[in-house]
């Protein structure tokens, strides 16, 4: 579908093939002078997701806005690799930078009895997260909470799988990026001096937050993979972590199960 007919269609309040079926529509002179303006708009680089104010994910809508992240293609990968296992269905899921909600309100629909816990650092992308959820009937299973990473998280382990898509890009390496991310939060993007600096976190202290056998799943960007699976491998706490690529053959998911603590041997935690 060309991006001109998706422009044209949103402001026509129709469906694309309407376009070329339905004579009513067009020429509206109103609706000319609209739709140059959205043209002008996505001509000099704002995502077309943005104006339209809608992106898909998992063949499911959901409702953007310049205060989240446009769900990429390359987060299914996290939920297809999240499906491929044994996830409990009532499991209880922590979302770490739930964004417009594209992974809690996902899981939350494929998991059927799933309850999940989605936390942001910032509130107006916490908004269009329970719009989101709201807008998929699922609101009763999903709740948010603005939050830093795990801070003022009781220290119990209680989540059966911990998710996250965190900011992952180098400080050094965001000018350079397409003009079009410049439109997102940096918030989203910005993963500090080497990228790893939410990853880092999460991974140091996930497993006091994880049942014995639960899931840590993270998306990971480009060169990262051998760092990541070597800290969460030096903890001890979990099995063998799979790294999964993306359609473009690059190292993008890491998935790996807690080990269960057997006997007398005590979460660190309260060590
Ligand atoms: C790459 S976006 C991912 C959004 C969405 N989950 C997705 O997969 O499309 C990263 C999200 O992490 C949030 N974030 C950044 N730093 C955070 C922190 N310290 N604690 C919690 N969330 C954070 C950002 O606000 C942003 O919504």
């Amino acid at each position: 579908m060309k991006e001109s007919e998706v422009l044209l269609s949103h402001l026509a309040g129709c469906q694309p093939i309407d376009l070329y079926i339905r004579r009513d529509l067009l020429p509206l002179p109103d609706l000319q002078k609209r739709y140059q303006g959205l043209l002008k708009r996505r001509s000099k680089g704002e995502p077309l997701q943005y104006i339209i104010g809608s992106s898909q994910f998992m063949g499911l809508d959901f409702k953007v806005n310049r205060d989240v992240f446009i769900p990429r293609p390359e987060t299914e990968i996290l939920i297809e690799a999240i499906m491929d296992n044994r996830i409990p269905e009532s499991a209880f899921i922590l979302d770490i930078g739930t964004g417009c909600g594209n992974i809690a309100v996902t899981l939350a629909r494929f998991i059927s009895h799933s309850r999940v816990l989605a936390i942001d650092i910032s509130k107006p992308a916490l908004k269009i997260a329970a719009l989101n959820a709201r807008q998929h009937k699922i609101l009763d299973r999903v709740s948010f909470c603005q939050k830093d990473i795990f801070e003022g998280l009781g220290r119990k382990q209680e989540f059966d799988l911990i998710v996250s898509n965190p900011p992952y890009i180098r400080t050094g390496d965001l000018p350079a990026l397409p003009p079009e991310v410049g439109y997102e939060p940096s918030l989203a993007l910005d993963g500090g001096e080497d990228g790893l600096f939410v990853l880092t976190e999460i991974i140091r202290q996930a497993d006091r937050y994880l049942k014995n056998g639960g899931w840590l799943a993270l998306e990971i960007g480009a060169g990262q993979s051998a760092e990541i699976h070597k800290r969460v491998s030096q903890l001890g706490k979990f099995e063998v972590p799979k790294i999964i690529k993306d359609y473009n053959g690059i190292d993008r998911v890491m998935i790996a199960k807690k080990k269960p603590v057997t006997g007398n041997q005590k979460p660190e935690w309260k060590k």
